[in-house]
């Protein structure tokens, strides 16, 4: 019994990109057919991988290839492989759905992005695999057959919100990919797709390297006789680059290897490569993106290379060989003494794939230390797009501590814009300077008004502006620096003169009344007031102990759903400020009476504020504030 021709619709997200296909924004437009034998290498690869893991699989393996055949009247391409296919339910879940994620974001970024070149950069970014085939086609038929299975599914669409499925008898196994040519349209980067000397022009720039043969139909060659009708010829070199000498390959197929393997359309970065001899033998090949990915801060983010094992695809994503923090570096690994069959719970264990990784680490750390040095403007892209990344590191990868240091760069308030090297810090530190001065935050603007921040400018000290979330975390964790310590000016009691220190000793006595009564008073918000030193023009700030954890960092636990206790901190005082010489004389002259305490809880309440803190009470906060106000009219 069969079932008759049935029609879906796509998904939403994937019409939208559908959409963007047919209105392609994309000038590069060749690159569909990287694509299209993309995908026939991947699903050659899985059936080789399927086969040695299940034996009883019926499928044929004899002969694995992907061919493409052209057809100049019909005005057909097609791009078949015998690998290993899809079911029915695999092409409704695969073709018309898109489950990568970062989708949602990745439309509507397209969608605020209102050039053109905007756009191409995006999709760039992304990547848009089968959908690719829309720039250059009005019509898309794919016809598949799951190897081992007897039904074959025949998928067809024109992109336009509907698909169709049938069943198919006779499928082949694999999947054959046919495009209804567009017209060709030079002016619009549409090539004669037809012609076979374009098509194997592309095959030879985008996928030389791809270990599968891609075929086509034999031509006659110079002075060659003419072919045997049908006969196939292997267009591309098959050649593994990492196997090759470095002196062999251009930067230019690394590039396009690049692409193949990290599905983004730029080129890389960076380019390596790692040739271990010896006991373990095994070749790495590896990249930094120029542009982090849309996922490198979501939960189901990709991480790690591919493995190959003697020049056969293993697996994608393979987290045992790169750790979390640099989850974006992209490349391939290939041991010569590994089991096809290796599991990832397997490599999790694996004494040798630890070693490779540790050498993968220091080659990527080591990589960036030279790019640091070598490349000031390829250095700031990476830290731009990576730094917030790689200081995981400092947490989680307390071995390489210090060179994820050396690599680091930090905003500071010794340049406006450029971030500044720890070493370049340290060599600006003042004379008798001991520590590293940082002050963490939302932004940069609220960390430069801070009030922490008026004596260490005010004396000239250079101030470290964190803003990352991770930095709230690592700044504890870490020790130092070239044996400098890492300092909060948000915390502790400062002394930057040692000069003052009569000075301030006097004023302590002055105003030990007030700081008393006002301890008492505040108790409930407070652990203490105190006379502060860090303070020029602001009344006053709030500082923590070393061990309290920042007003940003409570609010992220918050955010995250954690019960954090109430923190009570330090409230310092600025002795010179009219406001809090005022209220000492009014405390001397009226102690009992409630409007001075409702001054002191408004100074404490604006000293919350001018940190970027939140109010408990603002309601209670406002009541005040008017009151006062309305006295002053
Ligand atoms: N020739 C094929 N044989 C078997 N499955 C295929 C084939 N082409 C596509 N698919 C399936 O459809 C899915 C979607 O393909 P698509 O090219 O859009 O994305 P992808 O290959 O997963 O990622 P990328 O964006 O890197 O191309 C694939 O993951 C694969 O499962
Ligand atoms: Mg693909």
């Amino acid at each position: 019994m069969t079932t008759p021709t049935q029609t879906f619709e796509f998904q939403s997200e994937a019409r939208q990109l559908l959409q963007l296909m047919i209105h392609s924004i994309y000038s590069n437009k060749d690159v569909f057919l990287r694509e299209l034998v993309s995908n026939a290498s991947d699903a050659l690869d899985k059936l080789r991988l399927e086969s040695f893991r299940d034996k009883d699989l019926n499928a044929d393996t004899d002969d694995l290839h992907v061919e493409i055949a052209v057809d100049a009247e019909a005005r057909t391409l097609s791009v078949r492989d015998n690998g290993i296919g899809m079911t029915r339910e695999d092409v409704i879940g695969l073709i018309g759905t898109i489950a990568k994620s970062g989708t949602a974001e990745f439309l509507k970024k397209v969608k605020e992005s209102k050039d053109a070149a905007g756009s191409q950069d995006l999709i760039g970014q992304f990547g848009v695999g089968f959908y690719a085939s829309f720039m250059v086609a009005d019509k898309v038929t794919l016809v598949t057959r799951r190897a081992g299975t007897t039904e074959g599914v025949r998928w067809e669409s024109e992109g336009e919100g509907t698909y169709t499925i049938e069943p198919v008898e006779d499928a082949p196994q694999g999947t054959t990919v046919t495009l209804h040519l567009k017209p060709e349209d030079t002016e619009d980067h549409l090539f004669d797709y037809t012609s076979t000397r374009k098509v194997r022009e592309i095959v030879k720039r985008y996928s030389d390297f791809i270990t599968w043969p891609v075929k086509m139909v034999k031509e006659k060659g110079f002075a060659e006789e003419e072919p045997e009708e049908g006969a196939l010829e292997t267009v591309n070199s098959m050649k593994a680059l990492w196997a090759r000498s470095s002196s062999e390959v251009e930067q230019s197929e690394y590039n396009e290897f690049y692409k193949h393997i990290s599905h983004d359309w730029n080129d890389p970065l960076e380019t390596f490569r790692i040739q271990a001899e010896g006991t373990f033998e095994y070749q790495a090949l590896l990249f930094i993106p120029a542009q982090a990915p849309l996922d490198l801060f979501m939960r189901e983010r990709k991480r790690g290379v591919q493995l190959y094992v003697k020049r056969v695809f293993i697996m994608d994503d393979c987290e045992a060989l790169m750790p979390e923090y640099l989850r974006f570096v992209k490349g391939v690994v290939d041991a010569q003494d590994l089991s096809l069959n290796v599991s990832r719970e397997i490599l999790q264990q694996d004494r040798q794939i630890r070693m490779i990784r540790r050498r993968l680490v220091k080659k990527v750390l080591q990589t960036v230390k030279t790019m640091m040095a070598d490349n000031a403007e390829n250095y700031a892209k990476f830290w731009t797009e990576f730094g917030a990344a790689v200081k995981e590191g400092l947490l989680d990868d307390t071995d390489n501590r210090e060179s994820i240091l050396e690599i680091a760069s930090f905003a500071s308030t010794n340049d406006a814009e450029a971030p500044t090297a720890l070493k370049d810090y340290v060599a600006r530190m003042k004379e008798g300077q001991e520590e590293i001065y940082y002050l963490t935050g939302e932004s940069r603007s609220i960390l430069e008004n801070s009030p922490h921040m008026e004596a260490f400018q005010a004396k000239g000290f250079e101030v470290l502006l964190l803003t990352d979330p991770i930095d709230e975390m690592w700044v504890d964790a870490v020790n130092g620096f070239d044996g400098k310590q890492f300092q909060s000016v948000a915390k502790g009691e400062v002394d930057l003169d040692k000069d003052e220190d009569d000075k301030n000793a006097e004023a302590k006595k002055d105003f030990a009344d007030l700081m008393t009564w006002m301890t008492t008073t505040l108790a409930e918000n407070v652990k203490e007031v105190r006379l502060s030193s860090r303070l020029t023009t602001s009344p006053a700030c709030i500082v923590g102990d070393s061990h309290d954890i920042t007003p940003t960092l409570e609010k992220m636990y918050r955010a995250m759903g954690q019960d954090v206790p109430k923190q009570k901190r330090v409230l310092e005082l600025n002795p010179t400020h009219p406001l809090v010489t005022g209220l000492r004389t009014a405390h001397e002259a009226r102690p009992e009476d409630e409007a001075v305490a409702e001054t002191a809880e408004l100074l404490y309440g604006m000293a919350l504020l001018a940190e970027g803190g939140e109010l408990t009470d603002p309601s209670r906060f406002i009541k005040l504030m008017a009151q006062r106000l309305q006295h002053s009219l």
